[in-house]
């Protein structure tokens, strides 16, 4: 029998993060900047990022090393468990088995804090007295606020309203860890006053929450910026994921043939798939199927464009090479807030556009559905976000029903939904709507996009 909970012994936690920028079957676009609509010069970049961390952002070596400080912190919950979710599968009478890498364990609940203690510890390492950064669904909001206060760092979170509003004790949270939060748009940014002028009953995107995380930044000599999602840096940090689940599934001598989490800006996905792509190119794993499970309602991998776009709404940011939506694309407010980006991790894309990793969108109430069949099987409440990625292995198990594969399939359950239990209760109350593909919408925001000569 195969136990049910793959533990990884604390010691044999990975010691170095993996860089798939070094095994990409094409090198990537380089990011530009916006002002000068040339490649952005690293000494930019330097006025509101560590240097270690651009040093990262950049870097080509395969593995880097994580520091033991950042490692002890990791600790407190890493390795986080591999579990097989035997009652769904017995629920769905299906012949495959699913795992789940629990990533709900960490202090903020997801697998965000694998990124928000070395960003803030690269920080303090650096001098960097605060920090400025946006959060969509609280998650990131939280993870941050958690590791500014490990280093003593001062923390400003700008939080899409329609999430600010939807779970007020995200807030509370990073007020415990002694951050300040704020709904964004703000009046506090110039970003978010113009907004405000514009529409002010917009629940504002992660588009626009990075504009004025960036604007504070760059008007702040103390501050510096830190990125929940998206960066290279980021999808580095979180490879800690993949890692483990790989070593944990060496144990029980498997190799999964299904790989699958949410894709929101591509961090946790990253984290768990990029290292089962580097089991594939090395045929030690070469079959293995790695799919991103996204919101119809931002469709960014299955019907963006691959173009250069900006990062934020107000286009702040470096321009990169993405599937993009449009920056200025204000997806509707569903509950997953953390899904609601009109781009996507460059690495990540690249993989798509390359067709090393296919990508699915699912309605949030099939998913809200797939949360509630896991919570009355498996016990955990998970987050909206995460059970995109849990609706299509539920939904690759079903084929394997009609199949009699016995295929492994494994997700990364990226969070729990211990605050977005309104998602819930909104699915309960019938009050919870689909929202087809805007067409319209993101056919607008697609004509906006800036020009680029490359
Ligand atoms: C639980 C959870 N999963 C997934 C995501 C999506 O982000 P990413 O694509 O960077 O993993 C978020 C974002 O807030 C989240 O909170």
């Amino acid at each position: 029998m195969t136990p049910k909970k793959i533990i990884l012994d604390e010691n044999d936690m990975p010691k170095k993060w993996y860089n798939v920028a070094a095994d990409l079957p094409s090198p990537i676009d380089p990011p530009i900047d916006p002002r000068t609509m040339e490649p952005v010069r690293l000494e930019a970049l330097e006025q509101i990022f560590a240097k270690e961390l651009i040093k990262q952002e950049v870097s080509c070596d395969r593995y880097i090393t994580i520091p033991e400080d950042v490692r002890d912190v990791y600790r407190i919950w890493r390795p986080s468990p591999l579990i097989r979710a035997e009652r769904l599968e017995q629920y769905l009478k299906t012949p495959a088995q699913i795992y789940y890498k629990w990533e709900g364990v960490s202090p903020a609940g997801s697998h965000k804090p694998n990124s928000a203690i070395p960003q803030a510890y690269f920080n303090m390492k650096e001098g960097t007295e605060r920090i400025a950064t946006e959060t969509g669904a609280g998650q990131w909001g939280s993870a941050i606020s958690f590791a500014c206060k490990l280093y003593e760092i001062e923390c400003k979170v700008y939080m899409v309203r329609a999430s600010y509003d939807q779970k007020p004790y995200r807030k509370s949270l990073m007020h415990a860890w002694g951050a300040t939060c704020v709904a964004s748009p703000s009046m506090d940014t110039v970003s978010g006053r113009m907004m405000l002028e514009k529409d002010p009953n917009t629940g504002g995107s992660l588009g626009l929450a990075i504009s004025e995380a960036v604007e504070d930044a760059a008007t702040h000599d103390n501050t510096n910026y830190a990125l929940g999602s998206v960066l290279n840096h980021v999808c580095l940090h979180q490879s800690i994921i993949g890692q483990e689940v790989i070593e944990q599934f060496n144990m029980i001598d498997i190799k999964p043939d299904v790989v699958i989490g949410c894709v929101g800006g591509g961090s946790n996905f990253a984290g768990i798939a990029f290292p089962f792509y580097h089991e594939k190119i090395t045929g030690k794993n070469p079959d293995v199927e790695i799919i991103g499970a996204e919101p119809m309602a931002c469709p960014t991998l299955t019907k963006g464009l691959y173009e250069y776009d900006y990062g934020d709404v107000a286009g702040l940011t470096p321009i990169m090479k993405m599937f993009t939506l449009g920056h200025d694309f204000m997806p509707p407010s569903i509950h997953a807030g953390g899904l609601r980006y009109h781009g996507d991790s460059p690495l990540l894309c690249k993989l798509v556009k390359e067709g090393c990793i296919k990508a699915q969108a699912y309605h949030q109430t099939e998913c809200l559905a797939a949360a509630l069949t896991f919570a009355r099987t498996e016990g955990h409440v998970i987050a909206p976000e995460s059970s995109h990625a849990l609706k299509c292995a539920m939904d690759e198990a079903i084929r394997c029903r009609q199949t009699g594969e016995k295929k492994v399939i494994v997700f990364n359950n990226s969070g729990h939904g211990h605050f977005d239990l309104t998602a819930y209760d909104s699915y309960f109350d019938g009050s919870m709507v689909d929202y087809e593909y805007p067409a319209e919408l993101i056919r607008q925001s697609l004509g906006k996009l800036p020009k680029v000569n490359r």
